[in-house]
C-alpha cells in the first residue's frame, strides 16, 4: 500500500523536524493540503510554503488543491514541486481540459470526489485520471472521523476502474486508521492518506511502519 502522510497535521512551527522524520520513514508521498477558504472553510497554505518543503522532502508531493478554479494555477503547483496534483470534481467545469493539462505540465493527474459526489459520474473521466482520491470525510480539517459510506465508494470504483480497464489509483483522504485503511485495501484501495493517526503518536516512524506492514 502508498501511505502519504499529511502535513496539516504536522507541528507547523517546526516542520523541517517532521518532513525529516517522513525522509528516514517508509512513507511513500507527503500530502499537502492547500486551502482557499472558499471551496472549503478553512485556509491552510499556499506557494512559499510548499516551494519551502519542495527543497526538504525526498518524497513525492501528492497535493491535494481544495481551491475553486483550479486550472488557474497548475502551472504555479508544477514550479512549486507538486508531482501528484489532485483537483476536486465539484470545483471543474471541464475537468477533462484540466486533466489533460496536468499532465502536460508532467505531473500526475488525480481526481477528488467529496463524501456527497457519486462515483458514477466518473463513468467518462476514469480512463484521464492516474488517480481518483476519495474524501471520507468532509474536507477542510485533519482529526474528522471516518465516513463508513467510503467503504461502498471504493467497491463501486474498483468495479469501475476494472470494466473500462483503466489504469488508474485509488486514495483515501480522512479519518484514516489501521483498522478502516486495512479493509478499504481488501476492497481495492491503493493509496491512504493520513494525518492525525501518524502525527498524533509519540513515534511517528513508528506509526508510517505499522502502517506499510498491514
Ligand atoms: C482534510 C484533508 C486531509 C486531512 C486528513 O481536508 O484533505 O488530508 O489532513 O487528516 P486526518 O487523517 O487527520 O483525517
Ligand atoms: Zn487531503
Amino acid at each position: 500500500m502508498i501511505l502519504a502522510p499529511s502535513l496539516l497535521s504536522a507541528n507547523f512551527a517546526d516542520l523541517k523536524s517532521d518532513v525529516d522524520l517522513i525522509n528516514e520513514s517508509s512513507a511513500d508521498w507527503l500530502h499537502i493540503d492547500v486551502m482557499d477558504g472558499v471551496f472549503v472553510p478553512n485556509i491552510s497554505f499556499g506557494f512559499p510554503v510548499m516551494e519551502a518543503l519542495k527543497k526538504i522532502s525526498y518524497k513525492p508531493l501528492d497535493v491535494h488543491l481544495m481551491i475553486v478554479e483550479p486550472d488557474r494555477y497548475i502551472s504555479r503547483f508544477k514550479e512549486a514541486g507538486a508531482n501528484i496534483l489532485n483537483v476536486h470534481y465539484e470545483a471543474c467545469t471541464h475537468l477533462n481540459r484540466t486533466l489533460n493539462q496536468i499532465r502536460k505540465e508532467g505531473m500526475k493527474a488525480a481526481v477528488t470526489l467529496n463524501p456527497h459526489t457519486p462515483v458514477v459520474l466518473l463513468e467518462d473521466i476514469i480512463s484521464d485520471a492516474d488517480m481518483v482520491l476519495l474524501m471520507s470525510v468532509n474536507p477542510g480539517f485533519a482529526a474528522q472521523s471516518f465516513i463508513e459510506n467510503t467503504y461502498n465508494k471504493v467497491s463501486q470504483l474498483k468495479e469501475l476502474i476494472l470494466r473500462k480497464n483503466a489504469n488508474c489509483l485509488i486514495e483515501v483522504d480522512g479519518g484514516i486508521n489501521l483498522e478502516n485503511a486495512k479493509k478499504l485495501s481488501a476492497l481495492g484501495a491503493d493509496a491512504f492518506v493520513a494525518g492525525n493517526s501518524i502525527f498524533a503518536t509519540p513515534d511517528i516512524k513508528a506509526a508510517i511502519a505499522e502502517f506499510k506492514a498491514l
